[in-house]
């Protein structure tokens, strides 16, 4: 049986990486988030990144979208035009300009802003024309104005909301928001997206859209999800591997079904429990 210490590769089994991160140690003062994390992500694959409440789970994610800087090991993205970059050390526009997109646990819209604003904002960032053509109405800016709202209104009806194109996004009910942050980092044309536990707050029939939506970015857009994911359900329904961190490390990596029946993960969670009850 494995032991709660042991560090699985969880890039095990992956023969085309889209990325792939190895040995990353990320350190806050006397806190070890990630702890010899190596993992990989199969281009066109969903995986599921599960574990208790201060495993690491969006830490990974800050260091794999340029948010944290790990003091140690690799990161690497390979796009599929070729070639492979290095993901360190970059500001986290430039790893959304190199295909890498993600939304955040605690949603962060333009609160002030239309749906549909919110989405252009995201289009506008893989635009060319600049302020200045911007400001003069240049022929080239007022073409990639009209192509980011016909862009945005595409993807304000593929996530569902072409109905609150118009609406202020603080009025949307919390999974509409959920929804309206993917269609932004989708407006961005990753070719892989981070979720950070997009069902969080949402009710049982937010779940149910919200799993087949995430089915059609991977299958319809061919985009590969990477999803942090507290539900279980929404994991074992849309998942094709999981790894599980616990405490900073990955303690078991697999397709969903092995990974359940895994005895340190079912130890990880029942620990996580009986602290919960304790506190
Ligand atoms: N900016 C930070 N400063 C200090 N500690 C942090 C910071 N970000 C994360 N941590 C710590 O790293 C650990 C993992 O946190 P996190 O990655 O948010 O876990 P999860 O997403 O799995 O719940 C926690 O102990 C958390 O307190
Ligand atoms: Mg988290």
């Amino acid at each position: 049986m494995t032991t709660v210490s042991d560090t699985i590769d969880a890039s095990e089994g992956v023969t085309d990486a889209i990325v792939s991160a190895r040995a990353l140690t990320l350190r806050f003062g006397g806190v070890t988030s990630l702890n010899n994390v190596t993992i990989a992500q199969q281009r066109g694959e969903i995986l599921a990144v599960i574990g208790p409440n201060g495993a690491g789970k969006t830490s990974l994610f800050n260091c794999l979208t340029g948010v944290y800087e790990p003091q140690e090991g690799s990161i690497t993205l390979r796009p599929s035009k070729g070639g492979e970059v290095s993901l360190l050390k970059r500001k986290p526009h430039k790893v959304n300009n190199l295909g890498v997109a993600r939304t955040f646990q605690n949603i962060r819209l333009f609160n002030a802003l239309t749906a549909v604003e919110n989405v252009k904002i995201g289009v506008e960032s893989r635009q060319h024309a600049g302020p200045v053509s911007a400001m003069l109405g240049l022929p080239n800016q007022r073409r990639e104005e009209r192509e980011s709202d016909a862009r945005a209104v595409e993807l304000l009806s593929f996530v569902g909301l072409a109905a609150q194109a118009n609406e202020l996004a603080a009025s949307l009910s919390y999974g509409q928001q959920r929804r309206l942050e993917i269609a932004r980092a989708l407006a961005t044309g990753p070719e892989l997206l981070l979720l950070d536990e997009p069902a969080a707050g949402t009710n049982p029939s937010e779940k149910i859209e919200l799993t087949e939506l995430i089915r059609r970015i991977n299958r319809e857009m061919q985009i590969s999800v990477l999803l942090i994911e507290h539900d279980m359900r929404l994991v074992m329904a849309l998942a094709d591997r999981v790894a599980v961190l616990n405490f900073g490390k990955v303690i078991a990596g697999g397709r969903p079904e092995q990974v359940q029946r895994d005895p340190a993960v079912v130890e990880a969670y029942l620990g996580a429990a009986e602290e919960d009850e304790a506190s």
